[in-house]
């Protein structure tokens, strides 16, 4: 076993372990992927300022999100299909999540149900919905998330229609795979994985094979999961969703200060400053480079969370530093799963965890939410309202 000591290690195995299909699936963005790159690459543009001569004994990351205690400010995204990129996916991100103190978002496009996730897990977890034009569905989801326990609700605001990912489209994506001359020729060199995958019965849309209208069987789900997403999602209809939820909201998807003010007024506990991971809007900006616009507006009345481009315990600094009260990883936990199962997603929180200590130390921080602004070298112009006119 290679010594793992880096989110990109875990990235190379997964890469080999795993069906192209669902490889290209992750490591995918929208259109040209200037957004999908400019995540990652604008938070390499901030560099950290070392402070030394500071006691650094009795450091902690541990604080709260949405006054739930976390052992660190990381939670792990809803991830679409995760049951694809390792057998039993959400179970597995899941238990490894609650067994380090983090949460876990099980997404509506799960392999694993809400309810299979529940049995399998002791802490409630949190449930991402999409809205979506069958509103009885929508509506039983809502309640089967409230039944299997989940506390917290994320309503996804920036994905009334899909984003085209060019990739996904060529590789002909569906869960299970379909078979074609190059899937199988793939799939055998996957052995694996495809043996793991044999030995589960979670290979469909848990949430909707069977609880949809005229949804049995994956040729009948390709169909309804286009179809279904709904573009006449308006503000309004979040209003109700956050009124109607007993427990805590919080919106993703947030890239726009307007928006995020108009958020705040649904009455939600928290945003997500997101682009979805650059795979919807090609050509929007970077969401480490909005958070600072979007705190200085609303940070004061609602928490300000953020995902997309986070890769390692610095970046987790940074969006901390500018203002954020929670952060969130897709790849990076997918990165784990796909390498090496549960064990994979703690290997990944415990890179993580331990990139964020140490670099917390060396910059003369000992509790991880007294981190600020002046942590941090940011480039002039780095704060959109500063670069672009608004
Ligand atoms: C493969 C994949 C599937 C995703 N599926 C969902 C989903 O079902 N629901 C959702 O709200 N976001 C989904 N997202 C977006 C993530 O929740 C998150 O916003 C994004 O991954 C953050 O960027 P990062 O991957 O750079 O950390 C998905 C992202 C990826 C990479």
């Amino acid at each position: 076993m290679p010594v793992i000591t880096n989110v990109d290690d875990l990235k190379k195995i997964y890469k080999r372990r795993t069906p192209k299909m669902f490889y290209d699936y992750a490591e995918t963005g929208s259109w040209t992927e200037q957004t999908f790159h400019d995540n990652v690459n604008d938070f390499a543009d901030i560099r950290l300022r070392q402070k030394v001569a500071i006691d650094m004994s009795g450091r902690s990351t541990a604080t709260q999100m949405i006054g739930q205690d976390v052992s660190m400010p990381v939670a792990l995204a809803p991830v679409g299909m995760t049951g694809m990129q390792h057998a039993d996916g959400e179970i597995k991100a899941a238990r490894a999540a609650e067994a380090f103190g983090v949460p876990f978002t099980l997404s509506t496009m799960s392999i694993c149900s809400i309810e299979d996730v529940a049995e399998h897990t002791t802490n409630p977890f949190w449930f991402q919905v999409y809205v979506l034009r069958d509103e009885d569905f929508n509506r039983r989801l809502l309640d089967r998330a409230k039944a299997a326990g989940c506390t917290t609700l994320v309503i996804t605001a920036d994905l009334q229609i899909l984003g085209q990912r060019h990739k996904d489209l060529k590789n002909g994506l569906s869960a299970p795979p379909k078979l074609t001359l190059a899937s199988i020729a793939n799939l055998a060199t996957k052995v694996p994985w495809g043996l793991e995958m044999l030995g589960t019965k979670r290979r469909f849309f848990g949430n909707i094979v069977g609880h949809a209208k005229n949804v049995e069987n994956a040729a009948d789900l390709g169909a309804w999961t286009h179809e279904q997403f709904d573009p006449t999602l308006d503000w309004k209809r979040i209003d109700k969703m956050v009124k109607d939820w007993d427990g805590k909201v919080i919106i993703k998807g947030i890239l726009d200060v307007e928006d995020a003010k108009r958020a705040v007024k649904t009455g939600a506990d928290a945003i997500i400053v997101s682009n979805h991971g650059g795979r919807q809007l090609d050509g929007a900006v970077s969401s480490i480079r909005i958070l600072s616009d979007i705190v200085d507006a609303v940070g004061d009345k609602i928490e300000v969370h953020i995902d997309s481009g986070i890769r390692s315990g610095q970046d987790v600094l940074k969006a901390m530093a500018l203002g954020a009260k929670g952060t969130y990883i897709g790849r990076a936990f997918i990165y784990g799963l796909g390498a090496m199962g549960q064990e994979g997603v703690t290997k990944t929180l415990e890179v993580i965890h331990k990139e964020l200590d140490m670099s917390m130390a060396l910059c003369g921080e000992q509790h991880v939410d007294n981190l600020n602004p002046n942590n941090l070298l940011i480039p002039k112009d780095f704060k959109i309202s500063e670069a672009y006119d608004f």
